[in-house]
């Protein structure tokens, strides 16, 4: 049997006028594989050693799809996604799901506990853009079980189990969304910094398909951390840990940026009564105050095991640094994430806006 979810897992493929059940083009491509690899480009494509399909991704052959969304690439010791391959900086193995759920629980810390902070009503339809792991898609669904929540990706790394209102698709959030007009109550974005070519663009797809009334929120995170108090002089490394990160995003077509423009960009996009909460996350456990303190034991973790991840994609494939001069990099970061005496954290923002009821 397939590791995903026979109900709840869908293939949407944006762009496009049809959605395939991925429960039968993994079947499909599981029960014949042997056939497939004599008969056609995509099932060799899915038995290939590389690790990634170079076929088309927008054929009807179903075996083609399968390989373009099972498979992966892998890189440097570290497993991507194959689906929009290369479209994503980030690793989708194991560890890089780890970290993505030490993020979750640090921004239930951050935001007591509360899954999102818009006044939303009453909702029946949820989208959570690039979900990652699909942790905040489930928790969503638990919260609120008459609401159908559907959490999007390029990666299939959401798990098998899930409750029976909370459903996953693969699917590039950057294209044309083929969802109804006017369908969600709530869309949901976060840490998608890095990921989307054009915001207008993908900000205007979510108000054409939020209900009049609906509500987007988006949480995002700064990847340069600052200081308050001088700790962090003008030299520190981490000013060129965020210098990089930045300009390696810029190199790729997707900034990094986005945690300081998204209230902007919403209301440019025609949402309204858009609200902004920032959040500090110390790089350590530095701070006096328990709530931040227990946030930067964690985000501590999180860069100590994620930083690989983060950053190894983007300086070897974007930038053109050796293995060895990008390992270096991120053995220095690790060094200073143990320093107590640079009070530095990153900023972030939870911004929300509601749909105009007349849209
Ligand atoms: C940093 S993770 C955040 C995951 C999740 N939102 C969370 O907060 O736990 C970014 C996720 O976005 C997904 N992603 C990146 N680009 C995407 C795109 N164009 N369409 C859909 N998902 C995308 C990645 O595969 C990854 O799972």
């Amino acid at each position: 049997m397939m590791t995903i979810a026979s109900e709840s897992v869908g293939l949407h493929l944006s762009g496009q006028d049809s959605a395939v059940d991925l429960q039968h083009v993994a079947e499909s491509s599981q029960s014949q594989p042997e056939q497939a690899t004599a008969d056609d480009d995509g099932a060799q494509d899915f038995l290939s050693d590389s690790g990634f399909d170079s076929g088309s991704l927008l054929g009807n052959e179903t075996d083609t799809l399968a390989s373009s969304i099972l498979n992966h690439r892998m890189e440097n010791g570290r497993q991507y996604h194959a689906y929009r391959d290369g479209a994503y900086w980030g690793p989708n193995d194991e560890k890089a799901k780890e970290i993505l759920d030490f993020a979750h629980h640090m921004y239930l810390l951050t935001l007591d506990q509360k899954l999102h902070l818009a006044p939303i009503a009453n909702p029946q339809n949820i989208l959570d853009c690039g979900t990652g792991t699909g942790i905040w898609a489930i928790d969503m669904a638990d919260q609120y079980p008459s609401a159908t929540v559907l959490g999007t990706d390029l990666s299939p790394i959401q798990p098998e189990w899930v409750p029976p209102n909370c459903h996953f698709e693969i699917d590039d959030v950057s294209l044309d969304w083929t969802f109804p007009p006017n369908h969600f109550d709530f869309v949901h974005i976060r840490e998608l910094f890095g990921c989307i070519p054009d915001w207008d663009f993908f900000f205007a797809q979510a108000f054409e398909h939020t209900k009049p009334g609906g509500w987007i929120e988006i949480v995002e995170h700064s990847v340069c951390p600052t200081s308050d108090d001088g700790t962090m002089g003008r030299n520190h490394f981490y000013h060129t840990w965020g210098k990089v990160v930045c300009e390696m995003g810029e190199r790729f077509g997707k900034s990094f940026t986005i945690w300081e423009e998204s209230a902007e960009r919403i209301r440019r996009a025609g949402f309204v009564d858009v609200q902004t909460v920032e959040f500090k996350w110390p790089m350590n456990g530095w701070p006096t105050d328990k709530k931040a303190k227990n946030i930067g034991r964690w985000n501590q973790l999180r860069l100590m095991d994620g930083v690989e991840g983060f950053m190894l994609r983007l300086l070897t494939q974007v930038g053109g640094w050796s293995v060895a001069r990008a390992q270096l990099h991120l053995a220095q970061m690790r060094k200073e994430l143990k320093s107590y005496r640079t009070h530095a954290y990153l900023p972030g923002t939870v911004v929300y806006g509601r749909k105009p009821f007349s849209a």
